[in-house]
């Protein structure tokens, strides 16, 4: 048994902001940004809720796979920046969209969100308790981004992206020969370097608590370590991942890297020395939307027919926690 994602959607909020109007806001440059990040644009939400661009997501995954809500099984939507602690994104979505007979919950792995959530889908999948899983990655990281610090207000926009993926034989072999399906994960977790890109939540306040002092509710983020972290630790697991597989990165068609930043994905493709043209980017137009970077490029690029059956792909994810991780999948649609 194997899953197959039969259907990809994504939705942006309609307010452009260009990195002229940033510097409006704050003491940069169009070029500043531009050269450091590879961000020329992003979406920002001014109606826009996470529930409601990741229903809108969710609703032309399904829309693409052809399959009806009532029929989904289980809703995982990854974010960091739903609007409601209870209840979770997850349970909005499927009231939103009528899938009455899904079993729904959160994850909250950050920039890593939609590949942990898609690697959970395929473990609940393999078992055979559900057959088949709405995945979102969805942020509204405006809200979470103080306006007035420029080495982070820069970097983010909002967005949602979703895939359907489904429960399918495992020994169905696509014109190249290859299994449609996933061959091979890796997770990780490094919680001692949690500290480097963080976001406190309300401190304690009942009547017993000892003061928990001012917290800072915005994103912290110390960018040379998490530009450290994410050149190591991204090629290192895409590595072992294929190692595990039987894998080499000549093997690979396509690599769907989380979008913070280009100088990221360059250094990345240098050190496994894979040609840059085979790593996708949307980065320019849309930021960094988090759990949301990867499915929306997935559907970019499935929309625009650049996916192709037996087409071996990589996405790999990473950010706060710190959490990383890669997953190889031929496509199978
Ligand atoms: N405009 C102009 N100047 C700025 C800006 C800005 N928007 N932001 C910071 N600067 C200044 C700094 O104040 C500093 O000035 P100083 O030398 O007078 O002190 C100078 O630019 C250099 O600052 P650095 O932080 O050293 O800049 P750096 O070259 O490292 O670029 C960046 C910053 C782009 C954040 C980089 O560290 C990076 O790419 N980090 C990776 C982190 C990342 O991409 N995070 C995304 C979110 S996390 C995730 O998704 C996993």
């Amino acid at each position: 048994m194997t899953i197959k994602i039969t259907g990809t959607g994504s939705a942006l909020p309609e307010k452009r902001v260009t990195n002229f109007d940033m510097a409006e806001l704050v003491e940069t440059s169009e070029e500043w940004i531009r050269e450091r990040t590879g961000i020329s644009e992003r979406r920002i939400a001014t109606k826009e809720t996470v529930a409601s661009l990741a229903t809108q997501a969710g609703k032309a995954a399904l829309d693409m796979a052809g399959c009806e809500a009532s029929e989904v099984d289980l809703i995982i939507t990854a974010t960091c920046s739903p609007e409601l602690l209870l209840p979770c994104c997850a349970c909005q979505v499927q009231s939103a969209i009528g899938a009455e007979n899904a079993v729904a919950f959160d994850l909250n792995a950050a920039c890593s969100g939609f590949l942990f959530a898609l690697n959970t889908a395929y473990a609940y999948l393999q078992t055979g308790l559900y057959k088949n899983a709405l995945i979102i990655g969805g942020e509204v990281l405006s809200k979470l981004v103080d306006w007035t610090d420029r080495s982070t207000c820069v970097l983010f926009g909002d967005g949602a992206g979703a895939a359907f993926v489904e429960a399918s034989e495992a020994d169905e072999l696509c014109e190249n020969g290859r299994k449609a399906g996933i061959e091979g994960m890796v997770m990780s977790s490094d919680g001692s370097k949690g500290m480097v890109l963080s976001c406190a939540e309300r401190g304690l306040s009942n009547p017993y608590s000892e003061a928990s002092g001012e917290v800072n509710p915005y994103i912290y983020m110390d960018g040379q370590a998490v530009y450290k972290f994410a050149t190591r630790q991204v090629p290192a697991c895409i590595n072992e991942a294929l190692d595990k597989a039987g894998l080499t990165v000549e093997d690979v068609d396509m690599f769907l890297l989380h979008q913070a930043n280009v100088r990221i994905i360059e250094s990345v493709a240098k050190r496994l020395k894979s040609d840059i043209s085979k790593f996708p980017m949307n980065l320019s137009r849309v930021g960094n939307m988090s759990s949301a970077t990867i499915p929306v490029l997935l559907d970019e690029l499935n929309r625009d027919g650049k996916l192709e059956k037996g087409s071996r792909l990589v996405l790999s994810g990473f950010g706060a926690g710190l959490t990383y991780g890669a997953s190889i999948l031929v496509w199978g649609a």
